[in-house]
């Protein structure tokens, strides 16, 4: 293939987000990990399946980093998921060392590379790598509102008994408990959400997205969610190394957009070749403006706690 992506952290999220990416045939996949064997381990397995996938991308695993160089979309998912009772905050300082060191890693053997952070908690680890590979802000992302947006999705068409394929959802903000889904811009085959429920179960769709990611991991016990949060990294890395250009909400460093300065949140992005192209700035109302400067608070709050601590 003539594009290369490495996935740093050969785990659920990571080898699954490998494994989309040899499928989709949209590149070589590097795939390294702390752990020695694993990501070897994943990429023959991986490469193994695909003479009946039927496709010809070239799997690495590694627990170095030489075979990262010249990677055109760096995705970072090394560091702990959450557990029952923990929430995605609890992970910082763990998380925040093991996003710093591969991310310096990774951006001195592929200075050109596009960034796409998954590890949590995803807005303060925007941060982290922002800071620690020194590229430019259209070249750092969190992938967070893509896997909202699905989720929320996903409950429209279960509600609605309709193709998953008529529905378009818009979450913005952090990625958290104070997200920011938008039944206004949210639709159904182009039908406004609010013209087709009634206000209180879009509210309980709106809670389940909300609690989406707590959700399974109270079901899964020993880990968090990892194929919808896989497809959702890919299909960003693939708007980027396809050139195509897809609006979509992604973590981003906003100067003053929304509103919002100096801080990494989810808003409508256009992801092409370069990274994030353009933010997007839609008109939202009293109330929306208020739930995402809310959001921004709690992410503000992370990056200060981010700032106290010595990793
Ligand atoms: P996992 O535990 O299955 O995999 C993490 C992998 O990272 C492990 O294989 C571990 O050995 C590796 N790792 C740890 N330190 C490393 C280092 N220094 N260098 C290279 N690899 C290292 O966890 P999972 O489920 O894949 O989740 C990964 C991260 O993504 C977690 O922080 C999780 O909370 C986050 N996540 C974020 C989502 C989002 O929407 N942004 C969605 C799902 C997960
Ligand atoms: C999720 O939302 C854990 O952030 C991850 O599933």
């Amino acid at each position: 293939m003539d594009k290369k992506v490495t996935v740093i952290g050969a785990g659920n999220v990571g080898a699954t987000a490998a494994q989309r990416l040899a499928e989709k045939e949209l590149c070589d996949v590097v795939l390294v990990d702390i752990v020695e064997g694993v990501p070897q381990g994943k990429a023959l397995d991986l490469t193994q399946a695909a003479p009946i996938e039927k496709h010809d991308a070239k799997l690495t695993g590694t627990n170095a980093y030489e075979a990262t160089a010249g990677s055109d979309i760096v995705i970072i998912t090394a560091g702990i998921p959450r557990k029952p009772g923990m929430s995605r905050d609890d992970l910082l300082s763990t998380n925040a060392g093991i996003v710093k060191k591969v991310t310096r890693e990774v951006a001195a053997r592929s200075p050109e590379a596009v960034l796409i952070i998954v590890s949590n908690p995803l807005d303060a680890m925007c941060h982290v790598a922002y800071e620690a590979s020194g590229f430019p802000k259209q070249r750092v992302m969190g992938m967070a509102g893509v896997l909202d947006s699905a989720r929320f999705r996903a409950f429209i068409a279960l509600e609605l008994n309709v193709s998953v394929e008529n529905t378009h959802a818009f979450v913005l903000g952090g990625h958290g408990d104070t997200m920011v889904p938008l039944p206004r811009f949210s639709t159904v085959a182009g039908i406004p959400l609010p013209e087709l429920l009634p206000p209180e179960r879009i509210e309980a769709l709106v809670q389940r997205t909300r609690n989406g990611g707590a959700e399974i991991v109270s079901l899964l016990k020993t880990g968090s969610a990892y194929y919808a949060p896989a497809s959702a990294a890919v299909e960003m890395a693939e708007s980027i190394l396809k050139d195509k250009k897809k609006i979509l909400p992604c973590a981003a460093y906003l100067e003053g957009e929304y509103g919002i300065r100096d801080l990494f949140i989810g808003v409508p992005v256009k992801l092409g070749r370069g990274g994030i192209e353009q933010v997007i700035e839609i008109r939202l109302t009293d109330e929306e403006s208020a739930a995402l400067k809310k959001s921004a608070a709690a992410v503000q709050e992370l990056k200060n706690a981010l700032a106290q601590l010595n990793y």
